[in-house]
């Protein structure tokens, strides 16, 4: 079958899975204090939904998911969504993103139904701060959940750091200290923080971080960075540690976007930073068979904006909130 190709030519072969709008968190960035008006249950797709979903991405050239939220490990029984997807001919990866919190239960049952890997946020080393800035966050918590991922021999464990003007970017050496000491078996990546709309912009530059890391250490460049991701990676000579780079403002990457996203209630979004997301859940709750469900995201693919225009001083705002689009 012909691969999942929009108007620019770009080829979609990773499909982000948005499980779940809701979260335990309320991280500053990403969430009002008082959370959101959370999608009713009977909007977000069902497992058997979203698999039968998954199958016809698969089938059109999708060969990477991941489960995203919210927090996805709020839903209940992930670790059965995870053996369902893990079935799919074609799906070589299946990944998890998620804020640790429940990770002490859930690791093991996670890997053993066919999870390979997974991402977890953490911005802040300090258990104060770390509270301030996810309203509520266990640090000590997300730490044994991190421990957990590495003993359910999960590979590497990622690291994903949000820097914050004036919030935590005088954090980035202890980042790099703390995970260096299990650098066999950790990334870390800083990713740049996105301005959604009525947020201010508080971006880091990755160059500004890079620099500042080169004072202390020696980077080496990596070819060819971890995955097919947006990710430029540079080694720690000094610990070992791979150290990536998420710049979706000062090291724009939208022309080689190779991802759609899917969200816990069916609609497809084409661009993070776009919000016009067409509903795949009608078209399947009106019965629509396998061949007109892969019409109707090709369509949809066809239609993806062609990016982003936000810069670290400038440009347009993200549109809509994090939360439910799962980064
Ligand atoms: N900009 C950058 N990253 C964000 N995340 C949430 N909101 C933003 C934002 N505005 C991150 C989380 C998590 C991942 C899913 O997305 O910290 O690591
Ligand atoms: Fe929850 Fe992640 Fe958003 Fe924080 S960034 S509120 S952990 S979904």
């Amino acid at each position: 079958m012909a691969p999942l190709t929009d108007s620019l030519g770009r080829v979609h072969t990773y499909l982000r899975i948005s499980v779940t709008d809701r979260c335990n968190y309320r991280c500053t960035y990403c969430m009002p204090a008082e959370g959101f008006r959370w999608m009713p249950h009977a909007e977000v797709l069902s497992y058997e939904e979203i698999t039968r979903l998954a199958r016809i991405f698969a089938a059109a050239g999708v060969r990477r998911l991941r489960l995203t939220g919210g927090e996805p490990t709020l839903r209940k029984d992930l670790p059965e969504l995870v053996g369902m997807l893990s079935e799919i001919p074609g799906i070589q990866d299946i990944a998890l993103t998620t804020n640790g919190h429940f990770l002490v239960d859930q690791a093991e049952p996670l890997a053993r139904a066919g999870l390979r890997r997974i991402n977890i946020s953490l911005d802040s080393l300090r258990p104060e701060r770390f509270a301030r800035l996810t309203r509520g966050g266990d640090l000590a918590r997300v730490l044994r959940g991190i421990e957990a991922a590495h003993q359910a021999g999960l590979r590497p464990v990622k690291i994903n750091a949000v820097l914050l003007k004036g919030e935590n970017e005088d954090e980035v050496e202890e980042l790099v200290e703390h995970f260096g000491q299990q650098a066999d078996r950790t990334e870390l990546r800083f990713i740049e923080y996105m301005p959604f709309e009525a947020r201010w912009h508080q971006c880091v530059p990755a160059a500004k971080v890079r620099q500042r890391l080169a004072e202390r250490y020696t980077l080496i460049p990596q070819r060819g960075s971890s995955g097919e991701g947006p990710a430029r990676s540079w080694m720690i000579e000094e610990s070992g540690l791979l150290v990536g780079f998420i710049s979706p403002l000062t090291e724009h990457f939208c022309a080689g976007c190779n991802r759609l996203r899917l969200m816990a209630n069916g609609h497809l979004r084409t661009c993070l930073a776009h919000e016009d997301t067409p509903s795949l859940r009608d078209l399947l709750r009106q019965g629509a068979s396998d061949e007109q469900l892969d019409r109707a995201i090709r369509a949809m693919v066809m239609g993806k904006p062609w990016g982003h225009d936000c810069q670290a001083d400038g440009g347009t705002l993200f549109e809509g909130v994090m939360t439910g689009v799962g980064g």
